[in-house]
């Protein structure tokens, strides 16, 4: 029988961070020594103190279905705290939804407010899910390029905003450009919201606590008149190292929490109950983990930044927060006899084996993403290897 796919799934792209992954994978186990640039994830593993909270869970019998769907009321309470200790915003339990990771969040939260053809506006460069995830909800993505750097203004905000604008996503730190925006950046954004009606924004922070500079964080619903407006989306998959355990959340106003649980309800049934049990103690328990991680990232983040800018035809601002660098690497597309940086990668991988993402899924063809959560010897090793093909 001929199986027909549904025009929504046949809309979607797969993922082309999960894909590069892959391709690496079968190099690997075709005996090759491949350096991996490609993850979207730490390479340190879950805390102990987690790990242990979850075996005990376990052994204690918190193996049922969670309830209520939208988080424990002891895991609420722990995300509530960690907002108030984190990002400085104070949300009710009430207001929060506890997810099958960060992803769920974001899908959970598009599907509650599109209707077709309602627009997203979604910022270039983008994570790859955005879009996909919009265009499964119906609606229509709006990618809004800036005409200078890594993150856009005000102005372009405000130019792509139109009747149909239903929700705006701004992500900072950025996956996958590293970049943040500045409290006068984010303030200018806000000044835009703040003259449109019934736009909701998704400030995906869920790489707040994996900031490089050393500033404190500046979340964007805490910005003047933005908490009724703002989806705050966060998790523990970047910040413990916890992206094999699925768990995220998402705090806002009443009505949309009510409405994703009421999905959640029908789909998932929430997050997994032990994963939810252990999760309070990575929110609540001690924090050195998240410091020892951050250390590492600063110093490989500098290391690897450095590194690209001193090979030919790439230039890489230094990245802000989260674990990527972003370098334009058009400068070397003559030289590959590529046309975009699809071409980049590939050669990369074929040549000098080293896998890194393509920027084309992300929205910037010109550029390629390269994940230092991996060791000082491999980012040493990898733009050597890189060098070598450039030269
Ligand atoms: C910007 C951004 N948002 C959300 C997610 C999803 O995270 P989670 O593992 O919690 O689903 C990721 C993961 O790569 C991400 O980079």
């Amino acid at each position: 029988m001929d199986i027909r796919l549904s025009n929504r799934v046949m809309a979607v792209a797969p993922s082309a961070t999960m894909a590069m992954t892959a391709k690496a994978a079968e190099l690997k186990a075709r005996g090759v020594n491949v350096i991996a640039f490609a993850a979207g994830q730490p390479d340190f593993d879950t805390p102990d103190n987690v790990k242990e909270q979850a075996i005990a869970a376990l052994r204690a019998g918190d193996t049922k279905y969670p309830s209520p769907v939208s988080g424990t009321p002891k895991l609420r309470e722990a995300i509530r705290g960690y907002f108030e200790r984190f990002s400085g915003l104070n949300y009710a339990p009430s207001q929060i939804c506890a997810t099958v990771g960060a992803k769920d969040a974001l899908h959970l939260g598009f599907a509650a407010l599109l209707n077709p053809g309602d627009e997203v506006i979604i910022p270039a460069p983008y994570w790859v899910s955005y879009p996909d995830q919009v265009r499964l909800c119906d609606g229509k993505p709006v990618i809004v390029t800036p005409a200078k750097g890594l993150k856009i203004t005000a102005d372009e905000l405000e130019a792509a905003i139109t009747s149909r604008t239903r929700v705006v996503v701004l992500n900072s730190p950025s996956n996958p450009s590293g970049a943040v925006y500045s409290r006068a950046e984010l303030e200018a954004l806000a000044g835009v919201m703040r003259k449109t009606d019934g736009v909701v924004v998704f400030a995906d922070e869920i790489y707040h606590r994996l900031l490089l500079t050393g500033e404190p964080y500046v979340s964007f619903a805490a910005r003047d008149g933005m908490y009724e407006r703002t989806l705050t989306i966060n998790g523990v998959s970047k910040t413990y190292a916890m992206t094999g355990w699925r768990l995220g959340f998402a705090a806002g106003p009443e009505p949309l929490i009510k409405a994703m649980a009421k999905l959640q309800g029908q789909t998932t049934s929430g997050p997994t109950s032990f994963v939810q049990t252990a999760s309070v103690e990575a929110l609540t328990g001690d924090q050195k983990a998240v410091d020892e991680m951050l250390v590492a990232f600063k110093r490989r983040g500098k290391l690897m930044a450095d590194g690209l800018n001193a090979l030919p035809g790439v230039t890489c601002e230094q990245p802000g927060g989260a674990f990527y660098c972003f370098p334009d690497v058009s400068g070397t597309f003559a030289k590959l006899g590529v046309n975009d940086a699809d071409g980049f990668s590939e050669l990369a991988l074929e040549r000098a084996h080293v896998a890194t993402v393509s920027g084309v899924a992300f929205g910037a063809p010109t550029h390629a993403r390269l994940s230092f959560a991996t060791s000082d010897a491999d980012i040493v090793e990898g733009l050597r290897r890189i060098g070598e093909m450039l030269r």
